[in-house]
C-alpha cells in the first residue's frame, strides 16, 4: 500500500523509519518531511494544514492510509475533511476527528471530560474575560504555586506556573485582558499544582479496543539537572523504571479504560494515538494533559521498542480490529538525546552545516529540524537531530546515545548530557 505521513519533525522521522520497514508498505510519502526522511520515502512539498493539497495528492497517488504526526491538522479537522469528501472518505486517517482532537485543542474540554468520567486530575476552574473578577477572587483561595493554562493551542507555551499570588493575578489578566497567547488564552484554566514526577503513557485506539504502548519519560528543560527554560523536549527514555506493573495497573484501570469508555459514552469517534501526560504523585497517577498524537522525542524511544509491524497496527486501527493484533515490545531500554541549535528555545541559529552523522554506528539518528541545501545537510529548526540507542539497560542506553550525540557537529550545537541520570 501507498502511505502518506504528515509532518516534519523527529517524531515523523521515526514514524517514517518504522513504516518503511513494513512488509505492507509499497511507497511512503512524507509531507513535507526533512533532510532525513528522504531515506525512508519520498518527501513532498505540501503543508499538512493544506487539506485540499493533501487530499489531491492522496487521490493522485493512490494513497491507502494517511498518518498524521502533529496535532495542528487534527485540531483543524483533517480527518473530518477526508470523511466529508466522497473520493477521500474510504482512506483511513490515523488521528482523531476534530471533536476528539479537542482533548488537546481545548484544556477546558479535556478537564470537563476527565471530571465527567471520574479520571484523576488536578482540581481546576475555568475563566473568561466575563468572569475575570471571579477568577481573581478564586486565585486568592488557592495554594501556591498556581498553574494557569491557556485553553487553546499555544505552541507549547500556554502553561504558566506562578509562584506568587501577585504574578498569578497579573498573568490571568494578561491572558484574558491582553490576549497574551492570542485567541488561545481567551479562556483560561486555573489548576492546582501537582507535585511529583512526570511520565508519558501512549495509547493506540481504534475507538473500540486499545493497546498501551511503552511508557516514556521526556526531559523538557533546556539545562542539565532539569533547569532553565521549557523546550519541546531534550531527550527521552523508555521504559520508565518507576512505571512498574502496579503503577501501570492503576494507569490502565483509573485512566486508560475510563478514557476509552468515556469517548464511547460521549459518542466521540477516535482512531489514533492518545498521549497521556501523567504526574506520579506518591505512586498515584494523575492526568496533567491529553495530546492527540505521539510525543516528540518520546516517539523515538517508544517506536524503537515496538517490534510489531507498525502498519499492521495502524491498519487495525482503521478497521477497528486492534484486538486481533499482538503488540510485541522489546524488553530493552531506549534512550534519545536531542541535539538543538544555539539559542534554542529562544531565538536560534539556522543554516548551520551538520557533519559527523556518518560516524554514528551504534545509535540511530533521526532528523528533526534539518534541510538539504544543494546536497548539504543544514540545520533549519530548534531541535535539529535526535540520537536514539537501544540497549539492555538504562545505563548502557544513555551512555551510548550520549556518546553518539558527541560524534555529530555543527556550529553552536548543544545537547544535555544527563538524560536518564535521575532514574539510574
Ligand atoms: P502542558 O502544556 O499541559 O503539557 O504543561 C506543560 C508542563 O507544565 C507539564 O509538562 C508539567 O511539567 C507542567 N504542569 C502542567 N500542569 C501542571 C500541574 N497541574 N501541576 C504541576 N505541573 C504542571
Ligand atoms: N515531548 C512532549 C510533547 O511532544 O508534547
Amino acid at each position: 500500500m501507498n502511505i502518506l505521513l504528515l509532518g516534519s519533525g523527529g517524531r515523523e522521522s521515526t514514524f517514517a523509519w518504522k513504516i518503511a520497514q513494513s512488509k505492507k508498505c509499497t511507497q511512503l510519502f512524507i509531507a513535507p518531511g526533512n533532510a532525513g526522511t528522504g531515506a525512508y520515502g519520498k518527501n513532498v512539498a505540501i503543508k499538512p494544514t493544506d487539506f485540499e493539497a493533501v487530499g489531491r495528492f492522496a487521490i493522485d497517488n493512490n494513497i491507502s492510509m494517511v498518518v498524521v504526526g502533529p496535532e495542528e491538522p487534527l485540531v483543524k479537522g483533517i480527518h473530518d475533511y477526508f470523511l466529508e469528501q466522497e473520493e477521500l472518505a474510504h482512506i483511513p486517517v490515523i488521528g482523531p476527528q476534530k471533536q476528539g482532537a479537542q482533548l488537546e485543542g481545548s484544556k477546558d474540554f479535556s478537564k470537563q471530560f476527565m471530571q465527567r468520567h471520574c479520571i484523576p486530575t488536578a482540581a481546576s476552574k475555568t475563566f473568561t474575560l466575563a468572569t475575570l473578577e471571579e477568577g481573581l477572587q478564586y486565585l486568592e483561595t488557592q495554594t501556591l504555586p498556581i498553574v494557569l493554562k491557556a485553553d487553546g493551542l499555544a505552541a507549547g507555551k500556554g502553561v504558566l506556573i506562578c509562584e506568587t499570588l501577585e504574578s498569578a493575578k497579573a498573568e490571568l489578566k494578561a491572558m484574558l485582558q491582553d490576549a497574551k497567547f492570542g485567541e488561545a488564552s481567551s479562556t483560561v484554566v486555573v489548576e492546582q499544582f501537582l507535585r511529583g514526577i512526570e511520565l508519558s503513557v501512549f495509547v493506540l485506539t481504534d475507538g473500540k479496543h486499545y493497546k498501551i504502548l511503552p511508557s516514556a519519560k521526556d526531559y523538557k528543560r533546556i539545562g542539565e539537572g532539569d533547569t532553565g527554560l521549557n523546550t519541546g523536549g531534550m531527550g527521552s527514555i523508555s521504559p520508565v523504571p518507576f512505571a512498574d506493573k502496579t503503577f501501570m495497573g492503576k494507569v490502565e484501570q483509573r485512566i486508560v479504560i475510563p478514557t476509552i469508555n468515556g469517548l464511547k459514552q460521549d459518542n466521540i469517534p477516535y482512531k489514533g494515538f492518545i498521549f497521556i501526560g501523567l504526574m506520579n504523585v506518591n505512586g498515584e497517577p494523575y492526568v496533567i494533559e491529553y495530546n492527540v498524537r505521539m510525543g516528540d522525542p518520546e516517539t523515538q524511544s517508544v517506536l524503537s521498542r515496538i517490534e510489531t509491524d507498525l502498519v499492521d497496527l495502524l491498519e487495525a486501527v482503521g478497521n477497528q480490529t486492534l484486538d486481533k493484533v499482538e503488540l510485541k515490545i522489546s524488553p530493552k531500554t531506549a534512550a534519545t538525546i536531542v541535539i538543538v541549535a544555539g539559542g534554542y528555545p529562544g531565538e536560534y541559529l539556522k543554516g548551520k552545516v551538520i557533519s559527523g552523522i556518518e560516524n554514528v554506528r551504534e545509535s540511530r539518528v533521526f532528523h528533526a529540524g534539518t534541510e538539504l541545501d544543494g546536497g548539504v545537510i543544514k540545520s533549519s529548526g530548534g531541535r535539529v537531530l535526535a540520537v536514539t540507542a537501544l540497549r539492555d539497560n538504562l545505563f548502557d542506553a544513555v551512555q551510548q546515545a550520549t556518546a553518539d550525540a558527541g560524534r555529530i557537529y555543527f556550529d553552536a550545537f548543544y545537547f544535555r548530557k544527563d538524560i536518564g541520570f535521575d532514574l539510574l
